[in-house]
């Protein structure tokens, strides 16, 4: 694989080819995500549910995503590492927002960050586009948001709705955004965005008609019991694996059988 690059991806999209993103947030699994061809690996603050095993994404801190970031970094050389900003990170100010963005490009060495909202953010992605820091639009159902939105729910439902998301999308490319993650949003109204951008859409629940796809590491894997989102594709179900592997590991020890011989030293 190429080294991927922002440049790289938004040519992507002139020439009509699809890409795949994912989100890992250790060396061996982001090590594999490479090795799978993975154009974009996402560094998410879904690990404040799928690896820190906390409720939603709130509580996850900047030092926690930056510290990830790092270990993503160190084994992705060519995928396009992307640091997503925790829950107020961004929100309170533009100077707190930029130094925020440029520390997981300094002390993460992600190659951007993802930032969650709507029109509100805009100024805070012309900032840090001002700043060399590129960033990823997230907009639809934005997790940080989830007391305000009243949960989970599909975003862009009715006239307004798709209406203020179309607003929306349009801001972020203008703004300097680089890409737009749209989650949970009709079809249609996605594919509509995506006709109208020249930056790539990336879809999480806003279905096939997006220039890329992303998914969350652990519902890929079925390594994510709580629940289990519509739009995610379980591909593997290395639980079991793991369970059955560590089961039998417990079992050989407790009979005698591990360790043989060939495991000793002479
Ligand atoms: O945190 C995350 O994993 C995300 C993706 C699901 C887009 O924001």
């Amino acid at each position: 694989m190429e080294k991927v690059t922002i440049n790289s991806l938004i040519r992507k999209k002139a020439e009509g080819k699809k890409f795949a993103m994912v989100t890992a947030y250790d060396f061996p699994f982001a090590r594999i995500a490479e090795e799978a061809g993975l154009d974009v690996i996402l560094v998410g603050d879904s690990l404040a549910m799928v690896v820190q095993g906390l409720e939603n994404t709130l509580p996850v801190t900047m030092d926690e995503m930056v510290y990830h970031t790092r270990l993503v970094s160190r084994a992705a050389k060519k995928s396009l590492v992307v640091g997503d900003m925790p829950f107020m990170s961004y929100q309170a100010g533009l100077e707190e927002a930029v130094k925020n963005a440029g520390r997981f490009l300094k002390e993460g060495g992600a190659a951007a960050v993802k930032l969650e909202g709507g029109l509100e953010i805009a100024e805070k992605i012309r900032a840090m586009s001002r700043s060399d820091i590129p960033a990823m639009a997230h907009i639809g159902l934005t997790p940080q948001a989830i007391h305000r939105m009243g949960g989970y729910k599909v975003q862009g439902r009715d006239e307004a709705g798709r209406k203020r998301l179309m607003e929306e999308a349009r801001a972020m490319q203008e703004a300097g955004a680089f890409a737009l993650v749209i989650e949970a949003v009709p079809m249609d109204l996605a594919a509509e965005i995506t006709k109208s951008l020249s930056i790539p859409t990336i879809s999480i629940g806003a279905g096939p008609h997006c220039d890329a796809q992303v998914l969350v590491l652990h519902d890929i894997l079925g390594l994510f019991e709580r629940f289990q989102p519509k739009f995610a594709k379980r591909y593997a179900n290395l639980k079991d694996e793991a369970l059955k592997a560590l089961s039998q590991y417990r079992e050989e020890v407790e009979n005698g059988i591990f360790p043989g011989e060939e495991h000793g030293f002479k």
